[in-house]
């Protein structure tokens, strides 16, 4: 039993977490670099929580709003070059992975020069500015992990920035940011987080904790899901549902940070690339048949799974799936092609505790989305 297990992130979990934490954004820096999309922030009340909160410390900041989903590595640059010319000296990121994501590789860029062609390669001088991050979707897990995903269109995929370096500082955990999310964002990114927790335990790099994590990110999923598969998405998703949801993607997030990610993230982000599959989909419509190899040559991992799901068979976890994804429009034979000649190439493939060829990629991409 060899492992070593490393989570430096504080975390401060419940409601009014940010607005009560004046002192703990003070021990971060002076003035506050805000990396956020365009709208939500401001909709759900996070940002002006976030300003109050420095206001009452006596910090300045300036809000840097123009990430996008999937965002590229030109923004993270801009972002970098703004923070330096605003004379910030920390980074705050509020939203969904998008957000965080940028935040992280834009701390990196702002503390220490990184020339494109190196920015994937994980060696990076020490020196990066306090992060604090504000989920306010859930899913990511990005609040507690060393990744930062861009869009590399050089590689037609997303690729990770990954360095123990970019863990964030602190992390605020307050799900009533979450209420005004509709059903088609909550479900997608509660599946990312059900699939961080799956792929986690048919990871290599598993260990006894993070399977210890993972299980229980598991179960906290499985506890919403009566709530969420009824829920027509014109009422309030209760609040307790939304807790459980975030407490499960911030323990996904733990186990990714350890285990990585596996198959199942790199069939998906060509589905997100190519078609603009919201991430947590993709990684749903193709989950169930990655389960089915990994039935065979993981038994027990995979029996361990289903335990935690309360459910009796990875088909039963298939017809979930469906249930609560819907239907989505087919891939052709070419597509399924390409993709798996794209996946295979990717790093967190390799992730996987088995070898998967490039005709079972295919596979697994034709028996979950190829009809006819
Ligand atoms: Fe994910």
């Amino acid at each position: 039993m060899n492992y070593s297990f490393y989570m430096p992130t504080r975390l401060i979990q419940g409601q009014g977490c940010v607005r009560r934490s004046a002192a703990v954004f003070a021990s971060l820096g002076t003035k506050a670099f805000i990396v956020t999309g365009k709208h939500f922030a401001r909709k759900n009340g996070s940002l002006d929580d976030v300003t109050a909160a420095l206001t009452e410390a006596g910090l300045s900041w300036e809000v840097f709003d123009e990430i996008m989903s999937n965002p590229t590595i030109e923004v993270v640059y801009r972002g970098a070059e703004r923070m330096r010319a605003c004379g910030a000296d920390f980074v705050i990121g509020i939203g969904g992975g998008s957000p965080m994501d940028s935040a992280k590789a834009i701390a990196l860029l702002y503390s220490q020069e990184v020339k494109e062609e190196n920015l994937f390669s994980g060696s990076y001088e020490d020196c990066l500015p306090p992060m604090a991050m504000i989920p306010t979707t859930a899913g990511t897990g990005s609040e507690v992990t060393q990744y930062a995903i861009l869009t590399n269109d050089a590689k037609e995929t997303k690729t990770s920035v990954a360095s123990d370096l970019l863990f964030p500082t602190v992390a605020f955990l307050d799900a009533g940011y979450m209420k005004s999310l509709g059903r088609a964002t909550t479900i997608h990114t509660a599946v990312d987080a059900l699939s961080h927790n799956v792929e986690g335990m048919i990871s290599k790099r598993a260990t006894v904790i993070s399977d210890a994590l993972a299980k229980e990110g598991i179960r906290r999923f499985r506890l919403c899901l009566e709530a969420l598969l009824s829920w027509d998405g014109q009422t309030e998703l209760p609040l307790e549902v939304r807790e459980e949801l975030l407490c499960a993607s911030t323990i996904g997030g733990m186990v990714i940070a350890h285990s990585g990610t596996t198959a199942v993230h790199s069939m998906g982000y060509e589905l997100t690339y190519f078609h603009g599959t919201d991430h947590g989909r993709a990684n749903g419509l193709l989950m169930a048949e990655f389960l089915k190899i990994a039935a065979e040559r993981m038994p027990e991992k995979t029996a361990d799974i289903l335990e935690a799901l309360s459910m009796n068979s990875v088909k039963e976890l298939g017809e979930m799936l469906k249930a609560i994804l819907g239907p989505e429009p087919p891939l052709t034979e070419e597509e399924a092609l390409r993709y798996a000649a794209i996946a295979v190439q990717a790093k967190n493939i390799k992730n996987a505790p088995f070898e998967l060829t490039e005709e079972e990629v295919r596979e697994i991409y034709r028996k979950s989305l190829v009809r006819g």
